[in-house]
Formats: C-alpha cells, structure tokens, sequence
C-alpha cells in the first residue's frame, strides 16, 4: 500500500532522515519505534506532506506522493493524528469533527462516519458541544483521532498517541487502534512506549538518529536482546 524508498530529509543543515525505506501492506499495523529525535514526526510529517523529502520515492497505491501537498495528500487516503493532539481549542467536538471532513463532498458518507466515530469514541458524543480545550488529555487524543477518522483515510498514521496519558488510558487508546485497524484501515504507529505498541503491530521498524536500524514482524523485534535492552527496560 505504502512503499518508501531511500528518502532522505532536511531542516537546514540537519540530515533528520538518511535514507530511509519503509514498507506497509493494506490491512496491517505497522509501528515505528525509536528515542525522542530519532526522526520519527519527520517521517510522518513527509508521508502526509508538510514536509519534502530532498531524494527518494514515497508510493500510495502505486502513485508517486512525494512533493504533494497535503490536502492532495488527505484526498488519496492519508491522515494524519499529529503529536501533542493539536485540536482547535476554541472550537467545540463537533466543530473538530466537522473540520476533518472539510475536503469531502459526500453528505450521506460524512453522516455515516460521524456515526461511526461516536460508537467508536461514546465520550465523544457525550460532549458533542464542549469547547475541544477543556477535554482531559485522553479525550483530546480521541478527539484527534476522531478528527482523522472523519477524512476517510485508508492509511491512518499516529504520532505517539500514549503519550502524556495514563496506563489506564493508554490501554483504552491503543484497544481502539485495534478496533480502527479491524474495520479495514491500515495504521503506521509512532511510539516511544515500545512495549506497548509491540503488543498490537504486525511488523515493527526501529529508527535511531534518522536511519532504520531494525525491522521484522512485532514477535521478531520484541524477542531480540538487543531491541529489549535498548527499547522495553532489558524485560
Ligand atoms: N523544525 C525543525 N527544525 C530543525 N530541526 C528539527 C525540526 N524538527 C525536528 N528537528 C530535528 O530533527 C530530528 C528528528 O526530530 P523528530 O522527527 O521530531 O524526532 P522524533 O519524532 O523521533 O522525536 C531531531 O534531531 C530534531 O531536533
Ligand atoms: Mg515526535
């Protein structure tokens, strides 16, 4: 479904990704492990657009992405839930929601995910007109992957979703994700909290100071010492 190759990319003088290949088949979840600054939000921001990569293919579908912009980008099938949530404060849940369906046109299809977005989130519906700024973190996570899921994406790409949340939640979110992932959209996850997202994926890449150090399937990477020592407390 997605397939990048050899991507290399730049702020300035800072080499973030150094040749990086990535691939992800249709109906998986795929996670993208590594330390802070590892380069992991620079990939996803490439994939969905927000920045270019200097060399290097990114293919959706069989259709060359790189150097698109974002929209054209969420139009194909890609969306993003960006790190840190980043929903409208000032604006309500269902103003949030709305807006992550504001480049499509099929009304009846829009109703249907709004649907589905409540069954899948019911905290979200309870709080239908709550100003987006005074959710809990959690609900602000789900609000952001709520927003996400309103695009339609067939590849839903996450940036660090446990983060700042507790146990308790992180296990409802990451349950979610799953649930997303059996109704037929395949997920490319970033996360520091490795365990965690070894426990869902179906393959695993590790990224260190911008270049792919490891992959395989999850089972594989979370049986490895050397992953274990580095990435899940040597457990
Ligand atoms: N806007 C930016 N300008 C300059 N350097 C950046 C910028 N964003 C990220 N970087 C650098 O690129 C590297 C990768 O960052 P990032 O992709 O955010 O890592 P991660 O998401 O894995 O924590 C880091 O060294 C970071 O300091
Ligand atoms: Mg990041």
């Amino acid at each position: 479904m997605l397939k990048i190759k050899d991507i290399n990319v730049y702020y300035g003088n800072i080499h973030a990704l150094k040749g990086v290949s990535l691939d992800i088949q249709a109906g998986e979840i795929v996670t993208l492990i590594g330390a802070n600054g590892a380069g992991k939000s620079t990939l996803l921001k490439t994939i969905s657009g927000l920045l270019k990569p200097k060399s290097g293919e990114i293919l959706f579908e069989g259709e060359h992405l790189a150097g698109k912009v974002p929209q054209t980008i969420v139009k194909r099938g890609i969306s993003q839930v960006p790190e840190g949530r980043r929903v409208f404060a000032n604006m309500s849940v269902e103003e949030n929601l709305e807006l992550g369906a504001y480049l499509r046109k099929d009304k009846s299809g829009i109703q249907e995910d709004f649907q589905k977005v409540y069954q899948l989130f019911p905290r979200l519906h309870e709080r239908l007109k709550q100003q987006s700024g005074t959710l809990s973190g959690g609900e602000q996570q789900m609000l952001a992957m709520g927003r996400a899921l309103m695009a339609r994406p067939r590849l839903l790409l996450l940036d660090e979703p446990s983060m700042g949340l507790a146990p308790l939640l992180v296990k409802t979110i990451f349950r979610i994700i799953e649930e997303i992932n059996q109704t037929g959209t395949t997920i490319l996850l970033v996360e520091q909290n490795a365990n965690m997202a070894l426990s869902i994926a179906d393959r695993a890449y590790v990224i260190e100071t911008g270049k792919i150090v490891a992959s395989g399937t999850a089972e594989e990477l979370g049986e490895s010492d050397q992953i274990r020592n580095a990435y899940l407390g040597g457990h």
